[in-house]
């Protein structure tokens, strides 16, 4: 959460180049937006980008540094936007992360006048102080690194020196290398559309950054660094669609087609490597967070079909409720890479001895770095918060992993049947978002194959449309939620082929007065959407996609913020 970008370079460039720079980044929050340049000029403000060009002069500068919140520590509030700066205003700070001992850190300094409600600002306070005690720079952020609890990504920016100053600890950072400088930001899509080269930074690490060079150091000494290339299909143009969330829903076509391809070509390697990974465990656990743990759940059930038992967990619980050894193969689902729960699982997995392995969508994000082996599912860059067009190449990684222990299903045909899905579907959709455009509630109900759905469809209709809804197993139903089924309440029932007990606990919500709308593949239920597939791993993707633009087109007959909810933001860095 937090996006950070800093810019440094040999030709003058302007404020709003750095703040375009910042937008792509900016699904990593959108609470206040703010930069500083190496001239002293400060800009911030309460909102989001785009506003906030409107408002700003433009400058030109050959230092500068940028941030887009996502609060934490401290309302959302000018004051509490970044960057920061401490009392002598030697340098200016942004701040991916949260310092938990800040008030720790602040009872060690004295005489220092605070301006905002964040933990940040005492990283400002607490280098310029030991600037102050005769330190260099770069020994008061090794003082600070040695010190500081929690997690960070931060640039320093001084006044009036063309130097960028950066450091992490469990939130990300990259150096990326363009043509007439360098880019220090939070992860590569702020300058992926200029240069497919970087630099990685791991915990500890620290650079030093002008116009024409860099050094890295950690724990005080010079360390040598790869320069990574990397590969994305960098799409930022909305074109003929109003907004992303539509944008990424239809582009689920192209980028299965892309992953099945890859998977039997590029891919095959590492996939077969990590089915090998798969044979050699003898306990596997997913771990994922959101969207992606609806996937994870949807991987389970495809392996459990071919008689292996898996498990997954979300990530927050992961350590309350696994335990792990040298036989334990945990393989995390992301799409960013960079889930700080996800991570902190992993971490523990790998204390205890587990093997790590991942299937993520950002090439070289953290979570792929600390696996041993990780497949990319290839959808280029997804803009909007939601996950629509990741969570679908989740699912087909999983399909294709589990066909290696036996899971019948034809991944040639995914792309069609969801571009006819989208074509058959998207109308009738649109009129039933205006009839439940008002809807208060929406439960949704599935088993087995159409259980993840109904989950994912839920999170889908809360973070896009505002709806409560409540995705659940069909057979729990009736041990309390029914309750609150009352006459029009709408139930999405997702009944996959001859699931006839699906079909019962529609049956029991109808006889309660409920609107049922049912999903299904087979026309004996005379389903409100009735979706051209076979009863495999493609039903849960095509019945997921009607979820999708349901949740969509509620939201817009509503008139919301669709491609960034409030309260959101994309990336999780933060526990
Ligand atoms: C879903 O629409 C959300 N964006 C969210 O639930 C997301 O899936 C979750 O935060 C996990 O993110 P990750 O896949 O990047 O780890």
């Amino acid at each position: 959460m937090c996006g950070i970008v800093g810019m440094i370079s040999q030709e003058e460039f302007t404020t709003i180049e750095l703040l375009k720079a910042l937008k792509r980044l900016e699904y990593r929050g959108y609470d206040s937006v703010g930069y500083a340049t190496v001239e002293g000029i400060l800009q911030k403000d309460t909102g989001e980008i785009d506003g906030f060009l409107k408002t700003v002069p433009e400058h030109r500068t050959r230092a500068a540094i940028s941030h887009t919140r996502w609060a934490t520590h401290g309302g959302v509030t000018k004051e509490n936007a970044h960057p920061h700066a401490a009392c002598g205003n030697l340098f200016f700070i942004v701040h991916n992360g949260i310092i938990e001992n800040y008030e720790r850190l602040r009872d060690q300094l004295h005489g220092h006048n605070y301006v905002s409600e964040t933990d940040t600002e005492i990283i400002a306070h607490f280098i310029e102080e030991k600037i102050r005690n005769g330190l260099t720079v770069r020994e008061s952020i090794e003082t600070f690194i040695a010190e500081a609890k929690g997690t960070y990504a931060v640039l320093l920016l001084p006044r009036g020196e063309e130097k960028i100053y950066a450091f992490k600890k469990d939130s990300p950072l990259v150096l990326g290398i363009v043509p007439e400088g360098f880019v220090v930001s939070s992860d590569i899509y702020a300058f992926s559309d200029r240069s497919q080269k970087a630099i990685f930074f791991e915990d500890y690490e620290m650079a030093e950054v002008t116009a024409t060079d860099y050094m890295f150091f950690k724990h005080g000494m010079p360390i040598a660094k790869e320069i990574k290339e990397f590969k994305v299909t960098y799409t930022e143009i909305k074109k003929d669609f109003p907004h992303y969330m539509i944008k990424e829903i239809h582009e689920q076509p192209a980028v299965a087609e892309r992953l099945v391809t890859s998977l039997k070509t590029d891919q095959k390697h590492k996939l077969d490597r990590l089915s090998d990974l798969v044979r050699q465990a003898r306990k596997v656990v997913f771990v994922a967070a959101g969207t992606s743990y609806h996937a994870s759940l949807l991987g389970v059930h495809f392996f459990h079909e071919t008689g292996v038992e898996t498990q997954t967990i979300i990530a927050s619980e992961f350590r309350n409720y696994v335990t792990c050894d040298e036989d334990t193969l945990v393989v995390a689902i992301s799409q960013s890479g960079e889930t700080m729960d996800v991570l902190k699982a992993l971490k523990y997995a790998r204390e205890q001895g587990a093997r790590i392995a991942s299937i993520v969508n950002v090439p070289y994000s953290t979570i792929q770095r600390m696996s041993e082996l990780s497949l990319e599912i290839l959808t280029g860059q997804e803009i909007c918060v939601a996950s629509t067009k990741t969570y679908t190449n989740q699912v087909i990684a999983l399909l294709a992993l589990a066909q290696k222990f036996g899971y019948d299903v034809n991944l040639d045909t995914i792309s069609q049947r969801i571009k006819e899905c989208i074509d058959t579907h998207e109308g009738q959709v649109k009129i039933l978002a205006r009839e439940l455009r008002d809807c208060q509630d929406i439960y949704l109900i599935g088993r087995g194959l159409s259980y993840p759905v109904a989950r994912e469809s839920a999170l889908k209709l809360k973070e896009i449309a505002y709806v409560h809804a409540e995705g659940m197993m069909g057979g729990e139903l009736k041990h309390g939620t029914i309750a609150l089924i009352e006459d029009g309440t709408p139930v999405v029932c997702l009944i996959p082929d001859e699931d006839y007990e699906m079909e019962s606990n529609t049956r029991e919500v109808q006889a309660r007065g409920a609107r049922a709308i049912i999903i299904s593949n087979n026309s004996e239920f005379s389903p409100d959407f009735l979706l051209e597939t076979s009863s495999d791993g493609k039903f849960a993707i095509l019945a997921t996609v009607v979820g999708q633009m349901l949740a969509y087109y509620i939201a817009k007959e509503r008139g919301l913020p669709i491609d960034k909810p409030r309260n959101l933001a994309k990336s999780v860095t933060v526990e």
